[in-house]
């Protein structure tokens, strides 16, 4: 690591000595976001992970229906009447000539069109539902409020709001309880004494109409489709919601004298009316089985909770503050510290949890609240880096557990070994059907980064022993997936296959650079993990390694797969994710690599790519191949690029192709800053560009 003095950092980028801890505390806090009126598009949000409650204004989903999801809140829409099409089980998908056998790929089938478009709009995720300010039965709107002032305490993750109405101020405190589904709620106003404020919950209904749902979830006014009960009792009352077969329920519980009543009308709303305090609190828990009335704890208790565990989260692990960057590369810095710390502070909250998360995180739904394999790397891998290990812990290696039955059972039905991991999936580890769904190959090496980066924090037993069968399995379906070319003499991979850029004829597609990079490389770990193990190393799993189908060049570049016709002069291969870059900077280099080639593909992609019509972890990727070929300064820029942005509150805007939030935006610029403060092989310590003044705390060399 590079200790340069104060006196000469104008001119270089320098890393203090640790022993000048960087005050986290002050760092976080000066980066809270404030706002005097609602987004249109975006909440503020409170969550632990697995829970998120997205707020407007006034600090609850007063005026603006933003969304409470959950891992476990989940809905299946009646299943198709269609004769034959009734059951999931009537489902067949297609099945495609691959290497001269016809294998079955879950794909929706013409021919089964209501069944296949069930399966892949089944299950999608809830909104569990809505609390707002009832103002005594007034029609109220954000327009009638005045001297709005809210911030989001970043630090304690305690979401405080203020406001004046008919002259009165009203204030609210909101937090989320770090370890359960749970928001805590404290209001003060006079109009609570005069009964003129008062509390709203309400429910929608699901339905997997839409593949996204932007910026509200679930559907308001289908009422009669669905169904609420209430009992309640002193202080406390258990709300029950049935929308077909999912039923859960949402226990609220006050401190003082108050009436619960509703529903109104024909709706699903039920208020609760404080009578005689000008203070008011109350818990709000959404839940799955019916626990009877168990107490939640007060809003001071949850309150300290929350304080608590923020504390921890931002003071363990790594840390980087560029604020100490003066002159010409202030700006940068300070929006890039901006976009960092709003980025961890909505990781945490929106991707933290048991299964990964969706790309909209808990914010709202993206392809019907379902996760995708592929991006699990980007949504977890950033954990680690930053030394976050109790947050990927909740998800892996046991998310991998979870579905490995389900990925034996699909590799078996296509004549291979091992596990193929799917790509769009639900809590049960069924893949959406969908041609590029099935035929994706990159997400199968990602044990493989995940397991390797966890050894080299932890080399121990028990690391080894927590991934064996992941990587035990992978590796056999990688090793059999791979084809042997006897014209050729080695290993191919594919056809058919998508390759990341998921825009080529699959059934063209053959050896995509990225793909054969990171097949040798999860390969490679697959041996040393046997090794370590001290157990025999498959054969067949260093033949295929030993002669997988060399990096594909042409015209002196790596292309995206071989044998693709004049791709850079055709721009329907110069668009989408530069994956080819990935090979040097994401992964470490291939041990069979030609610097000059990775050069000219540099060249080639900064020349001639669309990216304009790049997104999210597509500027992180090129940053990390940029910093690795030694211009940090250009891999700032990509991580600043006018085609990659975070809102006011950090939220990653999805851009012209994917609504807002897009998190992999955000997990992977932190995964690059990790990269870039860490170093790597043969790097000597951070590596930011000349006159950037970097402190940074707790980072590990990538590999
Ligand atoms: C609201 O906030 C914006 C941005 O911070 C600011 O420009 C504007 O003046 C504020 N409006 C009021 C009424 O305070
Ligand atoms: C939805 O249906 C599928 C297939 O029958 C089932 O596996 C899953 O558990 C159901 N999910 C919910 C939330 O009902
Ligand atoms: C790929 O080949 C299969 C036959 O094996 C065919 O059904 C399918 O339509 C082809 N796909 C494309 C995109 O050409
Ligand atoms: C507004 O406040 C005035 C006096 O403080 C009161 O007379 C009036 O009823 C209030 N209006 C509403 C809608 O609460
Ligand atoms: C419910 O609202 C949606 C969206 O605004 C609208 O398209 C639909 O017609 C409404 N349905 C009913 C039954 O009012
Ligand atoms: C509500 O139920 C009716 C009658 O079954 C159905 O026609 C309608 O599509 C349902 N609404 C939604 C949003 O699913
Ligand atoms: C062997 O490799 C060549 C070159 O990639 C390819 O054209 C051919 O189709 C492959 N053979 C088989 C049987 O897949
Ligand atoms: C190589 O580049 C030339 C000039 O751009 C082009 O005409 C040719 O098709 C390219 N060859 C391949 C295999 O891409
Ligand atoms: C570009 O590639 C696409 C897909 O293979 C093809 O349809 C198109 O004709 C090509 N365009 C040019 C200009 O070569
Ligand atoms: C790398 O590629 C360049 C350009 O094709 C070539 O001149 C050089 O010999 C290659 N280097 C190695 C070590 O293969």
């Amino acid at each position: 690591m590079v200790l340069v003095s104060i006196a000469s950092l104008c001119s270089t980028s320098y890393a203090e000595s640790p022993a000048t801890k960087i005050d986290r505390k002050s760092v976080v806090s000066s980066f809270n976001p404030r706002r005097n009126e609602s987004s249109a598009t975006t909440p503020f949000q409170v969550g632990n992970g697995d829970f998120a409650f997205g707020a407007d204004v006034t600090g609850l989903q007063t005026f603006q229906p933003f969304n409470t999801l959950s891992s476990w809140g989940w809905h299946n829409d009646s299943l198709p009447t269609t004769p034959g099409q009734t059951s999931p089980a009537d489902y067949t998908g297609l099945s495609w000539w691959t290497h001269g056998r016809l294998v079955p790929y879950a794909q929706p089938n013409p021919a089964e069109a209501d069944i296949s478009q069930w399966m892949v709009a089944n299950p999608h995720r809830i909104n569990l539902g809505r609390i707002g300010l009832h103002f005594a039965g007034e029609i109220v709107t954000e327009q009638d409020l005045s001297d709005i002032d809210q911030v989001l305490d970043l630090y304690t993750g305690t979401l405080r709001s203020s406001f004046e109405y008919n002259g009165t101020s009203v204030t609210v405190k909101v937090v989320a309880d770090p370890h359960s589904d749970t928001v805590a709620v404290e209001i003060e106003s006079q109009l609570l004494r005069e009964q003129k404020l008062g509390v709203f919950f309400d429910y929608p209904y699901a339905s997997g109409k839409n593949k996204f749902d932007a910026p509200y979830v679930g559907v308001w006014n289908a009422t009669d489709n669905h169904t609420t009960s209430m009992q309640w009792d002193e202080g406390k009352a258990l709300i029950q919601h049935d929308l077909d077969s999912t039923t859960y329920f949402n226990r609220i519980e006050w401190d003082g004298k108050a009436l619960m009543s509703g529903p109104i009308g024909t709706s699903h709303r039920y208020v609760l009316q404080p009578e005689g305090c000008t203070s008011f609190t109350f818990t709000s828990a959404y839940f799955f089985e019916d626990s009877g009335f168990t107490e939640s704890g007060t809003f001071d208790k949850l309150s300290t909770e929350s304080e608590r565990w923020w504390r921890d989260y931002w003071e363990d692990g790594a840390f980087l503050d560029l604020t100490g960057t003066r002159g010409p590369n202030k700006t940068d810095a300070i929006e890039l510290q901006r976009r960092t710390i709003l980025s961890q502070y909505l990781l945490a909250v929106n991707g933290a949890g048991h299964d990964p998360a969706q790309e909209s995180g808990l914010t709202n739904n993206g392809w019907y609240g379902k996760f995708h394999a592929e991006m699990f790397h980007w949504h977890l891998a950033h954990w680690q880096r930053w030394g976050k290990w109790s947050l990927f812990d909740r998800t892996m290696p046991g998310l991998y557990q979870r579905f490995l039955p389900s990925s034996i059972e699909r590799a078996e039905q296509q004549g291979y070994e091992g596990a193929r991991w799917g790509k769009m999936s639900d809590p049960v580890g069924r893949s959406a059907p969908g041609e590029i769904n099935s035929l994706l190959i990159w997400q199968q090496p990602h044990p493989f980064m995940f397991a390797e980066t966890e050894y080299s924090a932890f080399p121990t037993e028990s690391t080894l022993a927590k991934w064996e069968d992941i990587l035990v399995q992978s590796a056999d379906f990688m090793a059999s997936f791979a084809f042997w070319n006897e014209s050729t003499g080695v290993y191919d991979l594919g056809p058919p296959m998508y390759p990341v850029s998921e825009n080529t004829n699959p059934n063209a597609t053959i050896n995509p650079t990225f793909e054969l990079a990171y097949w040798k490389f999860g390969l490679d770990i697959a041996t040393k993990w046997q090794k370590r193990l001290g157990k025999a190393v498959p054969a067949k799993w260093t033949r295929v390694a030993m002669n997988l189908a060399p990096l594909p060049i042409s015209n002196e570049t790596y292309v995206v797969y071989e044998g693709i016709p004049d791709m850079w002069n055709n721009q329907t291969y110069t668009d989408d994710h530069p994956a080819m870059l990935g090979i040097y900077g994401w992964l470490p280099p291939p041990p069979a690599f030609n610097l000059t080639i990775v050069q000219n593909t540099r060249d080639m992609v900064y020349e001639k790519w669309n990216l304009p019509n790049s997104y999210g972890w597509d500027f992180p990727l090129l940053a990390m191949n940029a910093a690795r070929l030694g211009d940090p300064d250009r891999a700032i820029r990509f991580l600043l690029d006018q085609h990659f942005q975070f809102d006011d509150a950090g939220y990653p805007v999805g851009g012209a192709r994917v609504p807002t939030p897009y998190f992999p935006s955000s997990s992977s610029m932190l995964l690059a800053l990790a990269m870039m403060a860490g170093g790597w092989p043969g790097s000597d310590g951070p590596q930011f560009p000349d006159g950037w003044t970097v402190k940074a705390e707790g980072f590990t060399e990538a590999f």
